[in-house]
């Protein structure tokens, strides 16, 4: 029997009905491009964040731009952040001509790692205007950490290091919205751990549009107004532009299909936990876990249901090239799995201007060459987890 990675015909009941509904409404009132459904929108994330201020944008991608022009990132900046990730975190770094700087991952978690982090900073010189320069002398502006897969990073550990620096952290929370964090002072939704952050709608996403959408978020009111601002060409007056933005603008017919979709949010969250669950006990009876590894939980303890949403379930497969192999298997089985991601970004051919080179940033492009993706979908059935489980077994025999 196929299994697919992902089946968005099998979401939860209803919500189809509801997105019909919400469509409609919008081809009545008309209000294509922004207006009332993108500040609806925009209201019912911060009270499902419970706190922040979001600005609706075209993606995700688009959301890092605005919010990089916004803090009049540019050239003679830099930024950090980690290569094992999707193009776009750093793309929009170089894309305002920035400089991208890279630290490693941890290895257990796919997450950036305190540590490299700390070790890129101590390379850093401190300038007399108060800044901390690069090599190629450009000034640290912000650490971007990137929250995989459905869990956060060692946030507590990069807030001390981007503060002792005296820059923001712009959280990469394209994969978690409605994951918990374990805060000093209770419990935190990924996208308001950092000063700033946004979030991917991307159809595939755990609330995903239909079709491309994204969101900022701001803890300070006046950088949101900023984002807006950059938002619509820089314009807050009708052909009169206080800076050179974009059109980064959310469509109606968007933001109404999320708003659908946002109660179901939960449901599908603990959905996707239970499937990680059945995979943990399918795995259990196998024998394969010293060659496979499950995803971490590293907030597991801290009594949070949303710790993790299982955005993804990556696993590593140890041994050379057994990755590739098992997929090839999964792949005629008809069992749908994914990489993410083949190729490092300091590896990328466009960025080989950076100077980087195999075996700089090792956890990364272990993560590269082992990690694999399995269906993990709300709707997914336990019979096919159980099938995708024993084709792994299958294939590591
Ligand atoms: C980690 C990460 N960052 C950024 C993005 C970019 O978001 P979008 O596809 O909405 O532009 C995505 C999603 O694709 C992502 O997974």
């Amino acid at each position: 029997m196929p299994v697919p990675l992902f089946d968005l015909s099998r979401f939860a009941g209803g919500v189809d009905a509801a997105i019909d509904e919400a469509v409609l409404r919008v081809l009545r009132h008309r209000q294509y491009i922004l207006g009332t459904e993108v500040a609806a929108l925009e209201k019912e994330i911060e009270n499902f964040l419970g706190g922040g201020h979001a600005v609706g944008m075209s993606s995700g991608t688009d959301a890092l731009l605005a919010l990089l022009i916004a803090n009049g990132i540019g050239p003679g900046d830099a930024v950090i952040t980690t290569p094992y990730t999707f193009f776009a975190t750093a793309s929009c770094i170089h894309r305002v001509g920035a400089e991208i700087l890279f630290c490693d991952i941890e290895s257990s978690s796919f997450l950036m790692s305190p540590d490299s982090l700390r070790a890129v900073c101590a390379k850093l010189v401190l300038g007399e205007d108060g800044f901390h320069r690069t090599a190629r002398g450009n000034r640290l502006r912000a650490i971007m950490p990137v929250h995989l897969f459905g869990t956060c990073c060692d946030m507590e550990s990069i807030n001390v290091i981007a503060a002792q620096y005296g820059v923001p952290v712009i959280e990469d929370a394209a994969q978690v919205l409605g994951t918990d964090y374990p805060g000093r002072d209770g419990a935190v939704k990924a996208g308001l751990i950092g000063e700033m952050s946004y979030f991917s709608f991307y159809p595939s996403k755990n609330l995903g549009a239909i079709g491309d959408a994204g969101m900022a978020v701001c803890r300070d009111a006046a950088l949101a107004e900023k984002v807006r601002c950059v938002r619509n060409h820089g314009m807050e007056e009708r052909y009169f532009h206080k800076l050179v933005g974009g059109n980064f603008r959310l469509d109606g017919i968007q933001a109404a299909a999320l708003r659908a979709k946002l109660p179901f949010l939960d449901g599908w969250n603990a959905t996707r936990r239970g499937n990680a669950l059945a995979y943990r006990e399918a795995f259990a009876k196998t024998g394969l876990l010293p060659q496979v590894t499950l995803p971490a939980e590293p907030f597991a303890s801290s009594g949070l249901r949303d710790h993790h949403i299982y955005h993804q379930f990556v696993i590593r497969i140890l041994g050379e090239g057994k990755r590739d192999a098992v997929q090839t298997f999964l792949t005629q089985q008809k069992i749908g799995s994914a990489i993410y991601y083949p190729v490092p970004l300091h590896l990328q051919e466009c960025f080989a201007y950076l100077g980087y080179k195999p075996g700089d940033f090792p956890e990364s492009e272990r993560a590269a060459r082992e990690s694999l993706a399995l269906p993990i979908f709300p709707g997914l059935r336990k019979e096919e987890i159980e099938e995708v489980v024993e084709g792994m077994r299958q294939a590591l025999a």
